[in-house]
């Protein structure tokens, strides 16, 4: 099978700029992208750099950006790609060089996290005794081989660096719904701050491309539901989310001024908008100061009313799996 791989390269250490090298290959049906790199540094170019080692996507070392979108090159068959292939580097972590990054960033944010069990007790005074039934649910999150997959393609890291980023935040929920772990409402306090669990904005990418099916996104917003439950609620995230509610059922649809106004802290964070305000209403932008109630409001706040009486509170799932420990 012929193929035409298009890698990016660079050596930013080496002074050299990023540009592209093209390596035309024949390979067996069943190889994988992985085989198809390793064959061309083994027999074109042995310049080629790039980082793996269990080929069995297991380790997440060979994790890098494939057609646009991160992925692990020795899960990715050759066979399921079309014949032109392009490689770079993963996203929103430094080139070292060529295909490898340095995941320093990475792993810093993952240890601010703790990301230990923290027990009651230093040392716990028995051992804990856990029901197999409140650990099933957190198959999916121990999945994780930390590739950074979702951190290259996290579109909220690519703006904002501070956001702490969806591996370290499926690790937190990972201890957060451990029934052992002691320290989950201290974890919740802390991701309800700066770079936490509102930072993300729902760009659905590292559910997308987690090889593991791991879907971080949805632990974050599991962590945000938990927290909103259990009153965590100052901060622009939480109020920008109930007042999307309470502007939905108070007039059947959203009001952008009201509810940019409602999920900000006070007068002084508004004025901080003002300039913006000013263009959208020099543009013609901004919408109505007298929201538009719909006809049919009351029909919409039925429907809100009965769904969040049929909603199960996330956080007696949550409490169910703090009661594990004492069985
Ligand atoms: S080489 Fe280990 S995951 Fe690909």
């Amino acid at each position: 099978m012929d193929i035409q791989l298009k890698v990016r390269r660079q050596n930013p250490e080496g002074g050299q700029t990023p540009h592209w090298s093209e390596y035309t290959l024949d390979v067996p049906d069943h190889y994988t992208l992985l085989d198809a790199l390793i064959q061309v540094r083994e027999e074109v170019d042995e310049t080629l750099s790039l980082r793996c080692s269990c080929r069995s996507h297991i380790c997440g070392s060979c994790g890098m950006r494939i057609n646009g979108h991160a992925g692990l090159a020795c899960k990715t068959k050759i066979r399921e790609l079309p014949r032109q292939i392009t490689v770079e580097p993963m996203g929103n972590l430094p080139v070292i060089k060529d295909l490898i990054v340095d995941l320093e960033p990475f792993w810093n944010k993952l240890y601010s996290i703790d990301p230990f069990l923290k027990p009651a007790g230093d040392p716990p005074e028995r051992e804990y005794v856990v029901p197999p039934e409140t650990m099933l649910h957190l198959d999916g999150v121990i999945n994780c081989i930390m590739c950074g997959a979702c951190v290259s393609d996290c579109e909220s890291l690519s703006v904002n660096p501070l956001f702490i980023g969806p591996t370290a935040l499926a690790k937190e929920y990972r201890f957060v719904m451990d029934p052992r772990d002691a320290a989950d409402r201290e974890r919740l306090q802390q991701m309800n701050g700066p770079g936490g669990v509102w930072d993300c904005t729902h760009c659905y990418q590292c559910v997308e491309v987690c090889p593991k099916d791991v879907a971080p996104m949805e632990r974050i917003m599991a962590m945000r539901r938990i927290m909103m439950d259990l009153g965590m609620q100052n901060h622009n995230g939480a109020r920008r989310a109930n007042a999307f509610v309470d502007l939905v059922g108070e007039y059947g649809r959203l009001d952008e001024t009201r509810l940019l106004m409602r999920s900000l802290s006070g007068f002084g964070e508004l004025l901080t908008y003002s300039k913006v305000g000013w263009r959208s209403l020099w543009k013609g932008k901004l919408p109505p100061i007298r929201p538009h109630r719909l006809a049919s409001a009351a029909t919409i706040r039925r429907i809100f009313e009965r769904t969040r009486r049929q909603r199960p509170r996330r956080f007696k799932l949550y409490e169910a799996q703090q009661e594990g420990v004492k069985a």
